[in-house]
């Protein structure tokens, strides 16, 4: 297989692939109460769209596939995508990134479809928490879903929480999480130039995990296969780990090895950055598959050495991005 290696030396083979904007939740720091404006549905690429695009950029080198939104599991019959997508090539290690919220109906038939593991959001464990962060999200229906993906072999699930100043700083509940259950919970910190609230509410991880530390004694542990940015530890008796994603105190751009494509089909050098790359024009253009390749190796050569310089400069919200 051929691989796509960018300016930096960076090998890319991750594509980050947003499949709609929509959530049927509204984060307290994702969203503003009204929502985001929604693209039309003509806007968002098609299941076959997605598949040609898919075909090129798997052959160019991307072996990693994780669906995104919004809420993926929001976009009708998600499942004939994971379908398509694994018959493509079944050793693709394909993941989705959801809230969890529709999980526990639909983790048997995504796995069976060729799913290979999950990334749910639970940003705090208390039910109320919770629902004030997610606004009006019912933790219960998540945690329900979590069981269902790992009865469904949906392995490792990964947990992301996401920590804000004041609102959700008490984790210490997902130490029992972790001790009862063979999950990896992983702390990200809060990116405010992406996000609706500003970086007063900002927590680093350093101070997540001295919380944590004050309970158990954590021991670094060996980062298990593809764990991307985070850094893990374990305890004594739990069954799953502990991660830190610290995108805002230790840059991991030199480590970076992925391409973003949104759900209206422009591709994103990087996640903080201003440059699309149109791929629906080309779709809808009656352009061939040497197209598809050359501007997938133009959004290759715009990924920038960091994202130091473009901070502050994101026009879309995650939902739009695809998280
Ligand atoms: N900063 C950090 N993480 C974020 N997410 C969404 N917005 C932000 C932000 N501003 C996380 C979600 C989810 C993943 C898709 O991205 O909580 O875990
Ligand atoms: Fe929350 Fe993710 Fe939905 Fe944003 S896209 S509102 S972070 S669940």
């Amino acid at each position: 297989m051929d691989s796509l290696v960018d300016r930096f030396s960076r090998r890319i083979d991750y594509l980050r692939l947003a499949v709609t904007d929509r959530c049927n939740l509204r984060c307290i720091y994702c969203m503003p109460p009204e929502g985001v404006p929604h693209l039309d549905h003509g806007e968002i690429l098609t299941y076959e769209e997605i598949i040609r695009f898919l075909k090129v950029a798997v052959r160019a080198g991307i072996s990693k596939v994780r669906l995104t939104g919004g809420e993926p599991l929001v976009r009708r019959d998600v499942e004939r995508l994971v379908a398509e997508i694994s018959s493509l090539r079944p050793s693709l290690d394909l993941s989705l990134t959801t809230n969890g919220t529709l999980l526990a109906s639909r983790a048997e038939q995504l796995a069976s479809a060729g799913l290979k593991r999950v990334n749910v959001s639970i940003d705090s464990l208390d039910p109320d928490t919770y629902r004030h962060l997610t606004r009006g999200g019912d933790l219960n229906a998540v945690l329900d879903g979590v069981e269902a993906a790992l009865e469904a072999g949906l392995h490792p699930v990964k947990i992301n929480v996401v920590t804000l100043k004041h609102l959700n700083e008490e984790v210490e509940g997902f130490l029992d999480l972790v001790d009862r259950l063979p999950v990896y919970v992983r702390f990200i910190e809060y990116m405010s130039p992406c996000g609706a609230m500003d970086s007063s509410y900002f927590v680093s991880n350093a101070e997540i995990q001295a919380r944590l530390m004050r309970r158990e004694e954590l021991q670094e542990a060996e980062p298990p296969p593809g764990a991307g940015p985070a850094k893990y530890y374990r305890f004594p008796g739990a069954k799953g780990l502990l991660g830190f994603i610290s995108p805002v105190s230790s840059h991991f751009c030199p480590e970076c090895n992925r391409l973003r494509l949104t759900a209206d089909g422009k591709m994103k050098p990087c996640l903080f950055s201003r440059e699309e790359v149109d791929i629906k024009g080309i779709l809808r253009g009656g352009k061939g598959d040497e197209e598809i390749l050359d501007a997938i190796l133009c959004a290759l050569e715009r990924k920038p050495s960091d994202h130091g310089g473009v901070l502050s400069f994101t026009r879309r919200t995650m939902s739009q991005i695809g998280g």
